[in-house]
């Protein structure tokens, strides 16, 4: 398919005849690109060997996931990836963000499957084949069930697994792939999931929420150090979801110190190890007794802070919380993505206040300025100091798509978030924080954690009973940024 953007060139012309501001260009190295994970489009759950997820296995408990809706055969990329290339080809992207599952190239996390492995040989292939630079995510939420059964990222042994694996992936893929980021928001795959219980494997348990974070940081740093002994020249990292934090009132010491704390469970518990080879103090004493001294090891964080080359952040919305509940008329819109159970008993207490911001399907608000505070703190107060590049590497919308009369979607308000987005990251860029790229998410309308496929977040739309893909006008509108290498004015 050749996606036709004469539409888009209307607008260049108007630029041209400058009716409106000028356009603003994008730095000559910066990446366009859009990001999907395994257990969300790939579907095929038990083909080529694969063996079941952790997803697998908690879309089977009842009222886990929407609609009782599972990964089985979600947008059939397993069966239709040289479609799906092609189309990023004719969107003109220029990287393609996508993780790779360990239960179909470790399945049950034992011996490598060469089916599984040759399925991402395969994907790799076509990517480079297309011009498009492969991003590969090694973990994506979707550990082998068969890991969990033996405590998954509660015990410590999933670490070494995990370095087990990211090297098995790199004797396959090493010879094209460039580069590899570790984990993808080891937040969710901790505290959401062996804390807040709302993600797979859905426990309920605050001592395993804080375990798993541990341990996930600590598998990164081990794959780090073992990728980089064995090909010093890969572009290693890892992608942390991270927001800014804001009290409410910043006179009101409730406030502020609510704000701290959430800061220090959501961004710092991640951030510093990895960056300072340190969990902050002041966490430390939030998490008082329940305490990381139960699984921290002497040389752990040594490990933890290995030396990365680039950080990935996935920013959605801001947050703004108190030490008071939200005014009434503005409760019932806090966040969807927070666990049902505070991760460290320091967050009881602490209340979200929407701030009558626009909303996306998610109820989440829409706040692009928020992306430039957060670059421009990460790169002021981590980054810079390590010599570490900064990408975007998730950010995206879920709307109610319609199917207009003429087969289009005329998804404006996502094409809006997304040039607003854009707009924040050259606001960053122009305040010094060097980033270099930008993943749109996603790629696909896809499975949708919890929310089944109920949210549809895609450039382009999925028609699951059909399977047939179609460029929405947000395709179609960043096809023309990636093209111009510039957001209209
Ligand atoms: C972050 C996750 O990495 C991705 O899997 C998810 O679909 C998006 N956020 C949207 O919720």
């Amino acid at each position: 398919m050749t996606i036709d953007l004469r539409e888009d060139r209307t607008h260049v012309t108007d630029l041209a005849t400058s009716t409106i501001a000028p356009a603003r260009p994008f730095p000559a190295d910066f990446l366009f690109g859009a990001a999907t994970a395994a257990f969300q489009i790939e579907g095929a759950a038990f083909e080529g060997g694969r063996t079941a997820s952790i997803w697998d296995a908690f879309c089977r408990v009842p009222g886990a996931v929407i609609d009782g809706d599972t990964g089985d055969v979600a947008c059939d990329h397993y069966h239709r990836m040289p479609q799906d290339v092609a189309l990023m080809r004719d969107l003109g992207l220029q990287t393609y963000r996508f993780s790779t599952s360990w239960a179909r190239v470790r399945p049950d996390g034992g011996p490598v499957n060469p089916t599984g492995v040759d399925f991402y040989s395969r994907l790799v292939d076509e990517l480079l084949g297309a011009g498009i630079k492969p991003w590969l995510t090694l973990y994506h939420w979707d550990l082998p069930q068969a890991l969990e059964e033996r405590g998954g990222w509660a015990n410590r042994d999933t670490a070494e697994l995990f370095r087990d694996y990211a090297l098995s992936m790199h004797d396959a893929l090493g010879d094209r792939v460039d580069v590899w980021t570790t984990l993808n928001e080891p937040w969710c795959s901790s505290f959401l999931s062996y804390t807040g219980g709302a993600h797979a494997p859905g426990r309920q348990d605050v001592a395993a929420g804080l375990a798993a974070g541990h341990h996930l940081l600590l598998a990164h740093g081990l794959a780090v150090q073992a990728l980089r002994e064995r090909d010093p020249g890969l572009e290693l990292g890892i992608t942390l979801n991270l927001a800014p934090v804001h009290p409410v009132d910043p006179s009101d010491a409730g406030d502020v110190d609510a704000a701290r704390r959430i800061d220090g469970q959501f961004n710092r518990f991640f951030l510093d190890p990895i960056f300072r080879g340190a969990y902050a103090d002041d966490l430390l004493a939030d998490v008082g007794p329940l305490g990381l001294d139960a699984v921290v090891r002497p040389g752990d964080l040594e490990v933890i802070s290995t030396p990365i080359d680039t950080l990935g952040v996935n920013y959605y919305h801001g947050e703004h919380v108190s030490a008071r509940p939200a005014p009434i008329e503005l409760q019932g819109s806090a966040p969807t993505d927070r666990p049902t159970r505070s991760p460290f008993p320091a967050a009881d207490g602490v209340h979200w206040h929407p701030q009558g911001l626009p909303t996306t399907a998610m109820d989440w608000e829409v706040e692009p300025d928020g992306l430039r505070e957060l670059l421009v703190r990460v790169h002021r107060e981590y980054a810079d100091a390590a010599g570490v590049k900064l990408y975007v590497t998730e950010n995206g919308a879920a709307y109610d798509d319609v199917v207009a009369a003429d087969g289009a979607v005329h998804d404006e308000e996502r094409a809006e978030f997304l040039r607003g987005h854009l707009g924040a990251i050259l606001d960053a860029i122009e305040e010094g924080a060097p980033v270099h790229g930008y993943f749109y998410w996603s790629l696909l309308d896809n499975f949708e954690w919890a929310w089944g496929y109920d949210k549809r977040f895609g450039l382009v739309r999925v028609d699951y009973d059909t399977q047939v893909r179609t460029v929405k006008d947000s395709g179609l509108a960043y096809s023309a940024i990636i093209r111009d290498r510039a957001l209209p004015g």
